[in-house]
């Protein structure tokens, strides 16, 4: 496996494979990998002959009072869990190399990125859209992996894709769990224990609206009050940022579920804000 640090080595090594006439999956990081995404990994290892994991942890997508900084890194263990899992290449570039010191160039796409986490992120979304193009022009893969926790960072991806008539096919991966229902996230290191114990009511508070509508609530309203009550009874020092009922695809806010329906939630607790989602269907 080769490790790459700059755009020139990352580009030289797949115009290579392609020449070669070998398939490319990529599959996007900020690192310190997890069982989530290894799952991103091992798909994409089924998906092509050569596969690419990045590991960058981003610095255009935080806002300046976000966890930058502090954000856990291990690329020791990332390149040996890459390795183990079948990575052809991982790309671990220092930001400088990623970024000019006069970037000035961004790609937006704002009716998507309006709500959920753009509404408490405002740059969040245009950091995501051009790393993540930038990444794609470099490998210019067949096809690029993403975890479904992130659901609106996928569906802007989809429609950056779209609008930019990018070659790659962009794939969603289910979100991986722990055992008592939490999404798998880097950011769950930065739990306490006491913390970590309550967090899987957020599983539970979107399972339960689930149930509420198959018994036949449709108002997103009262489905939204139904998994607050339940966060407040089992996460009482928690804080939801929000909680919303939107079309899959567009992002839009659906009042009434007639239809499948994304049930997206970011919850704060302590220093930590998680997110999840469950897709509704009727
Ligand atoms: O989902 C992530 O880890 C990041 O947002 C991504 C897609 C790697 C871009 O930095």
């Amino acid at each position: 496996m080769d490790l790459l640090n700059t755009p020139a080595a990352l580009r030289s090594q797949c115009r290579q494979w392609r020449a070669q006439g070998k398939s490319i999956a990529l599959v996007p990081t900020m690192g310190f990998l997890h069982d989530g995404h290894m799952s991103l990994i091992d798909h994409a290892r089924g998906r092509a002959d050569r596969l690419v994991v990045s590991v960058f942890v981003n610095p255009t997508q935080f806002g300046p009072n976000e966890d930058l900084d502090r954000y856990p890194r291990d690329l020791p263990r990332d390149l040996a869990l890459a390795q183990a899992h079948g990575a052809d290449a991982v790309f671990a570039p220092e930001p400088g190399a990623m970024y000019q010191p006069d970037h000035s160039t961004w790609v937006e796409v704002p009716e998507l990125a309006k709500g959920l986490c753009g509404a408490s992120r405002p740059i969040h979304f245009r950091g995501v859209c051009t790393v993540v193009l930038k990444l794609l022009n470099l490998v210019q893969p067949d096809v690029a992996v993403f975890g479904q926790k992130d659901w609106q960072q996928l569906a802007i991806l989809r429609r950056m894709a779209r609008d930019l008539d990018l070659d790659a096919e962009l794939v969603g991966m289910p979100i991986f769990r722990e055992a008592d229902g939490l999404a798998m996230s880097s950011r769950n290191v930065y739990l306490t224990a006491e913390e970590r114990a309550k967090v899987p009511a957020i599983r539970q508070g979107l399972l339960l609206v689930r149930q509420t509508l198959a018994a036949g609530e449709k108002d997103a309203a009262r489905l939204g009050e139904i998994f607050c009550e339940h966060l407040a009874a089992n996460l009482p020092e928690s804080r939801p940022d929000y909680v919303s009922f939107v079309d899959p695809e567009s992002i839009s806010p659906v009042a009434h579920i007639s239809e499948a329906t994304l049930l997206a939630v970011a919850v704060c607790i302590g220093k930590v804000r998680l997110i999840d989602n469950i897709l509704l269907e009727v």
